[in-house]
């Protein structure tokens, strides 16, 4: 059974046992609303570590003013019952005022990798989920904490926080949870018609194609943008950004760059989708 958790008081103490007794501690912070994507993070987690813990907040500060922050899916209920199916210890559920008694002052920022792609389009975002998971492994302190490789430019911005902040934290990346057709699995897909999910695909048939294109050879990265941004428009959606960036930073890849992700975005109805693929350049 999955231990709920309100207080960080009381979290503190229920981990302090644990670390006493020199268990491993790991930690997967997420908005709830779970999925198998999400999943995918908790069996990692409960297979590395003695002792697991989730986070369930819905944090206002990653949102903009025009987002869906009062819409997002909250659904504990049903999250607590998969976490415990799953042999997760502890569930930590803190409401807005516990994790931001005073509002917001000190933030953290990550300049370089937060105002490009993603950061662009939403100002400030990478500052919210920065701040908060710098509080949340502050409540939490665990050894390793489980990140998703589909949030590409998140578990970048988060791994550049810690190894800038010196954070005695590891990061471990986990792969992208996709349906049977390709999509990657997203709270947000509930936002879609039957209609709109039909299309959905076509953002990873971009990317695998995009991705093919590089290993077979073509280094002419500007079209095959512009290849894969006209192929998600044409299935209906409306292109963001569909770009090859330097896997480890985001920056525009020379030809001697061989780590490589494509990333992209894309409005589809009522929900933002992003998805990336990782390629290595032959
Ligand atoms: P959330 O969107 O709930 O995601 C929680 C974690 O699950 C993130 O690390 C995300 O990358 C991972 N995840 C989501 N969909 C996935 C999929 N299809 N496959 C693999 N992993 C997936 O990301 C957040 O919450 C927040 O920004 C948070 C980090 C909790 C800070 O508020």
């Amino acid at each position: 059974m999955t231990q709920v958790i309100h207080e960080i008081a009381a979290l503190r103490e229920a981990l302090n046992e644990h670390r006493l007794n020199r268990q491993s501690i790991g930690f997967v912070p997420t908005m709830g609303n779970l999925h198998a994507g999400h999943m995918d993070l908790m069996r990692a987690c409960v297979q590395r570590c003695d002792i697991s813990v989730a986070s369930i907040f819905v944090n206002p500060m990653q949102f903009g003013p025009n987002e869906d922050f009062d819409a997002y899916p909250r659904t504990l209920d049903a999250d607590l019952a998969q976490l415990s199916s799953q042999g997760v210890d502890y569930l930590f559920a803190p409401t807005v005022r516990e994790i931001y008694p005073d509002g917001v002052n000190t933030q953290i920022e990550v300049p370089s990798l937060s105002n490009i792609l993603e950061g662009a389009s939403r100002p400030g975002h990478f500052t919210g989920v920065a701040t908060v998971v710098a509080k949340l492994f502050n409540i939490v302190q665990s050894d390793v904490a489980f990140f998703g490789r589909k949030d590409y430019q998140q578990l970048a911005v988060i791994r550049r926080m810690v190894s800038d902040l010196l954070l005695p934290v590891e990061i471990q990346g986990v792969p992208t949870g996709r349906d049977a057709d390709g999509v990657a699995l997203s709270s947000r897909n509930s936002y879609l018609s039957q209609d709109e999910r039909q299309t959905a695909p076509v953002i990873y048939q971009a990317l695998r194609w995009a991705a093919e294109q590089i290993t077979s050879g073509n280094l002419d990265y500007g079209q095959i943008e512009r290849s894969g941004r006209e192929h998600i428009d044409q299935g209906g959606l409306k292109t963001d950004y569909f770009e090859i960036r330097c896997a480890q930073n985001l920056t525009a890849p020379g030809h001697s760059q061989k780590s490589l992700v494509i990333l992209t975005a894309a409005q589809l109805g009522k929900a933002r989708l992003i998805d990336n693929i990782e390629v290595t350049a032959p």
